[in-house]
């Protein structure tokens, strides 16, 4: 596996960082999750820009500039040889002595790696998974807001936890007034009497790209659509519920706290939903 550090690719053996790296130290640096169909990535420029506004909340300079990131992206599906592939870019601070001054590190660290994408298996697109609401509340706006894709994912991580104690797929957070928020690593969406209802970024997650294309979707398709603040009982009424991010695209819910949600699976307008996302995904790849 070859992966591209800081200014070259090199063997996975020597792809080695510092332990004095402030990502490491601290969780102090950002990323973003790629995905690539037959070699063309979705939503390139959302990414890389959502990578920017991740950078600059926390007043990180990305050294390289779009273009050659690009360049890195593409190079490392080719000198892979995987072309629908997972790709993350990680930005750290940087080496640097102890302290969380980020004046003491003089470079940012850039790693890009690419692999195959983790296998969900195909029948969870049919079955739907478990979900559970974990006490874990997501990270609060003020505090460390959600909108930075940060290496700091001990919320997520505890969340995971939590959910992996309960056997769900995953944890669903909530925010600090007890509204639904988003998931581990994907935002959530419901559908009650053919609306299709999500979190608003509002409530404190991370506006997913996927999201915003399946709110898109559902817009073109005449399906009405909201964005609000829901306390979990909306949630557990709801007709349909399923999931959304890069490397899932859209995958119904099951049950939520084991309370099985809705009758068919996956719901009517999770599937019209999926559907149109994959007639749509050309649109998209770049
Ligand atoms: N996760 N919410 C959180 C907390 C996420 O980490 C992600 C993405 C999403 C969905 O965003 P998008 O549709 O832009 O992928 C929502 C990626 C997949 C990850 O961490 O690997």
């Amino acid at each position: 596996m070859w992966v591209f550090l800081n200014d070259r690719f090199v063997r996975q053996e020597e792809a080695m960082v510092s332990v004095f790296d402030h990502g490491f130290l601290y969780g102090d640096g950002v990323y973003e999750t790629l995905r690539a169909y037959g070699g063309r990535l979705f939503r390139l420029r959302q990414h890389l820009a959502r990578l920017r506004r991740s950078a600059s909340l926390i007043g990180l300079d990305v050294p390289l500039v779009e273009q050659n990131l690009i360049g890195v992206l593409q190079e490392a599906m080719t000198r892979n040889d995987l072309f629908d592939a997972y790709l993350r870019i990680t930005v750290s601070r940087g080496e640097g002595n102890i302290g969380l001054d980020p004046r003491l590190c003089s470079r940012p660290t850039v790693v890009v790696i690419c692999l195959p994408l983790p296998p969900y298996p195909a029948e969870l697109f049919t079955t739907g998974v478990s979900l559970a609401i974990v006490n874990v509340r997501r990270n609060l706006a003020a505090a460390l807001p959600p909108m930075i894709k940060s290496l700091n994912f001990l919320n997520n991580i505890l969340a995971k936890q939590e959910a992996s104690r309960a056997d769900a797929f995953d944890g669903l957070m909530l925010n600090g007034e007890g509204h639904i928020t988003e998931c581990t690593t994907s935002n959530v969406f419901f559908v009650k009497n053919g609306c299709v209802c999500t979190p608003s970024v509002t409530c404190g997650i991370l506006d997913g790209i996927t999201r915003e294309i399946v709110l898109a979707l559902a817009r073109q398709q005449e399906f009405s659509t909201e964005e609000g603040c829901y306390l979990p009982d909306a949630l557990l009424e709801a007709d349909e519920c399923f999931l959304t991010n890069t490397t899932m695209e859209i995958m119904p819910v099951r049950d939520i706290d084991k309370r099985p949600i809705g009758k068919e699976r996956p719901g009517a307008v999770t599937g019209r939903l999926r559907e149109l996302f994959r007639v749509n995904l050309p649109r998209f790849l770049e």
